[in-house]
């Protein structure tokens, strides 16, 4: 449970240009964005301009030096293609919000101390260290006119991203590469709801009943000790041979960087009891990670008579032509792997729910698999439904908790965060501010 310190969520009236980065699993983002608050243009709240840029595999294993060199070229590049460079300077520099998605501690909304990498990055030298500090120095290193306002992670960016035009919005949830959640905690000192917030007697004056900090909860690192989630060997093996064992459990059992792998291990461990593949070529199979979760959603979305689309993807991807029971069998799994995913990712949202006593609310959802797989939002929706004993309409449409698109979080939201932030500062509360 990490601290944000983004308190309350948006009134919805935001304005002013902001940078905003993005430093994803596949990509790296930069974006202009213009909050409009209460005077949208053409009935939208923000308008934005964006540039991905690739980031290279060899990344994800390389240095703290490359890693923020490379983000701060990218983010020089973006200031001068969109002419930002002469518009800002040292005395009027553009303010950055960062979207960081993986768990960091934060003594400030500016800073962020990286605990661990998560989702398969491998980075030397930024565990353990200031993330904001890194890459503010290799900004500063280029003279680049850009002042770092807030550090933020990808699912407060959701919630405040989906508040700002939704004020049903309670929780901010990411169902993709990693998996994750963010809600607004009440902040009260005896008992304290956030035990590990420490407050001076002068900082505990201007909070009252209503004032609330959004947390990351980090529950992709739920039973790191492996004491409660039943684990298949399958989980343990993707658990071992991944760059941190022992770490995000409950993330490598749901989301979608896993959910391939563990597919891949079982197909693999019945080709080698010589169940199925007979004859085939399996030299694909037999790699790690060969297996994306686009894999399961493909097969479980297959509507082409006698599965041929499945067929096809398994040659392509696989070099291996398998049988009719073969497809049944990898159908059958794809589903029982998915859904389990979809069940995990329901408890962690039933648990905000009752811990918090949310009873109804827009449940903000991003990420690869909330979007791309046929079923999950059916599944989630479905299990949340029976945790909460909701009722027949099963955390659909209609029901009191309910699953809502996320908007952008990781742009939008951390613009709006960046402009939350400027305007507490003039009003006073500056707890957690530089
Ligand atoms: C990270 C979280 C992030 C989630 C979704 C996890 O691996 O630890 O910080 O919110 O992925 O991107």
């Amino acid at each position: 449970m990490c601290l944000s310190w983004v308190f309350g969520l948006p009134h919805g009236k935001e304005k002013g240009t902001f940078l905003a980065l993005d430093l994803g699993g596949t990509n790296l983002r930069v974006c202009k964005i213009t909050l409009h608050g209460d005077e949208p243009i053409d009935g939208a709240k923000h308008s934005l301009e964006q540039e991905k840029y690739k980031l290279p595999q060899e990344i994800k294993k390389s240095s703290a030096n490359d890693l923020w060199n490379h983000v701060a070229d990218a983010l020089q590049k973006f200031m001068k293609d969109k002419g930002l460079d002469r518009k800002y300077d040292k005395d009027n520099p553009m303010s950055l919000g960062f979207t960081f998605s993986y768990p960091v501690t934060q003594h400030r909304i500016d800073h962020g101390i990286l605990q661990r990498w998560t989702k398969g990055f491998d980075i030397s030298g930024v565990e353990g260290k200031d993330v904001a500090a890194q890459l503010r120095e290799k900004m500063e290193e280029r003279g680049l006119p850009i002042k770092l306002i807030a550090l933020a992670n990808d699912t407060v960016g959701a919630m405040i991203a989906s508040a700002y035009n939704d004020p049903e919005t309670i929780i901010g949830s990411i169902f993709g590469t990693g998996c994750n959640a963010a809600y607004m905690q009440c902040l009260r000192r005896d008992p304290p709801t956030i035990p590990k917030l420490e407050l001076t007697e002068k900082q505990w004056s201007i909070i009252d009943e209503a004032t609330k900090m959004a947390i990351n909860c980090e529950y992709g690192a739920f039973d790191n000790n492996h004491r409660v989630l039943p684990l298949t060997k399958y989980d343990e093996e993707v658990d071992r041979e991944s760059p941190r064992p022992r770490q995000q459990t409950f993330e490598k059992l749901s989301a979608g960087l896993y959910l391939g792998e563990i597919f891949r291990l079982v197909l693999l461990e019945l080709t080698e009891k010589g169940f199925i593949f007979n004859n085939q070529d399996t030299r694909t199979l037999k790699q790690e990670y060969s297996i994306d979760t686009s894999f399961l959603s493909q097969i479980e979305g297959d509507n082409t008579p006698g599965l041929k689309a499945t067929r096809n993807e398994f040659k392509e991807v696989l070099g291996i032509e398998p049988t009719k029971p073969e497809i049944e069998l990898s159908r059958r799994l794809a589903e029982l792997i998915a859904w389990r995913g979809a069940r995990l990712c329901a408890c962690g949202v039933a648990a905000l729910c009752l811990n918090n006593d949310i009873r109804s609310g827009h449940v903000a959802v991003d990420g690869s698999v909330a979007h791309r797989h046929p079923m999950f939002k059916k599944r989630w929706a479905t299990a949340l439904g029976a945790i909460l004993d909701m009722d027949e309409r099963d955390g659909e449409e209609g029901a009191p908790i309910q699953m809502t698109s996320a908007e952008d979080g990781s742009g939008v939201g951390v613009a709006v965060i960046a402009a939350m932030t400027m305007e507490r500062r003039q009003t006073g509360n500056t707890i957690g501010l530089n």
